[in-house]
């Protein structure tokens, strides 16, 4: 996938993640904080590895549309429930005030439990075009990886894991949980759009995004020392302030920064056994680890 592709499907995101909104006769503030908080400049890397993973399997791109847009909903709930004062309490987010700073707690809160339950209107209303067996596939998939035994409980263990000193396995399960869950979701879910996908290739893919989706968070917290609040678009120096647990914290930056591009060659080779059609989801793993924001 060329850059100019991926921003297109960015912007083809970003219009389904419209559309949905404007096909539902919210409350006017809830309206407004929905559309500040989803449609404001996410990277939509869930919603791109979707469309790569479909692309791998050679799905519709339809079906494809309903389920990125219900990832980065998804998503985005996650966001505004972590910036809140009682989780990680930060102010800024995709370059602008986060939405209980913008508006208030409350709204956050229901901003957050609105994109949730949107992403499986989404998925489940007659506006995406999956298959019942498609839709109940991908909602499994997106509420087991999303609910408390992915990110909600991960974020349950990433409190508890504040100003405390992890054994590694330990860290490696609170980050596989709270951010490689949905990851590893929106790559299975794009492939669930396919008519058929061999059992060999769907271990594939789980090797791929399991290794990417820690990678992922690795490079999170590597970010959150060395890039600015201004590259990042949210508070850089967040999680040593707190006192998280993270990778750098726990075994050094230049050891983190071993172990994210491990994993990214660990995620790459299990693309070799797959042959064909990967060059999308290889070229997000790359931007993954090589991003700066
Ligand atoms: C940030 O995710 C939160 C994590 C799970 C690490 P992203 O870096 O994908 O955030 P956006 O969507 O681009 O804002
Ligand atoms: C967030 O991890 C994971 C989820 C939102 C589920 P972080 O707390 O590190 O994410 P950022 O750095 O605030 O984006
Ligand atoms: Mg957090
Ligand atoms: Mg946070
Ligand atoms: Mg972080």
């Amino acid at each position: 996938m060329l850059n100019q592709a991926m921003r297109d499907l960015q912007l083809r995101n970003q219009l389904q993640l419209e559309a949905a909104l404007d096909r539902r006769d919210i409350p006017a503030a809830l309206d407004e904080a929905m559309r500040y908080a989803l449609l404001n400049g996410g990277k939509r890397l869930r919603a791109l590895l979707v469309y790569a993973a479909g692309e791998m399997v050679d799905a519709n791109t339809d079906c494809l549309d309903a389920v990125a847009a219900a990832v980065e909903a998804i998503h985005c709930y996650s966001l505004i429930h972590d910036d809140l004062p009682a989780m990680d309490d930060d102010d800024l987010r995709r370059g602008q005030a986060t939405v209980h700073i913008k508006y208030d707690e409350a709204t956050a809160i229901l901003v957050g439990d609105a994109l949730n339950t949107l992403a499986f209107e989404i998925i489940c209303s007659a506006e995406s075009t999956l298959s019942d067996r498609q839709a109940r596939l991908i909602s499994l998939e997106l509420a087991s990886s999303a609910g408390a035994v992915g990110m909600v409980g991960g974020q349950m263990l990433d409190i508890g894991a504040t100003q405390k000193q992890l054994e590694r396995g330990e860290l490696e399960n609170i980050h596989q949980r709270k951010t490689g869950a949905l990851i590893k979701a929106s790559v299975l879910c794009g492939a669930h759009c396919a008519e058929t996908l061999t059992a060999e290739k769907n271990q594939s893919l789980i090797n791929f995004a399991d290794n990417l989706g820690l990678a992922f968070q690795v490079v999170d917290d590597i970010l959150d020392i060395e890039s600015s609040t201004h590259q990042l678009g949210k508070p850089s120096g967040s999680d040593q302030a707190l006192g998280k647990s993270t990778y750098p914290a726990l075994i050094g930056l230049d050891e983190s920064k071993r172990l994210a591009e491990n994993l990214y060659k660990a995620a790459i080779a299990s693309l070799d056994t797959i042959g064909d059609n990967t060059e999308a989801l290889r070229h997000l793993a790359k931007l993954i680890l090589r991003r700066d924001h």
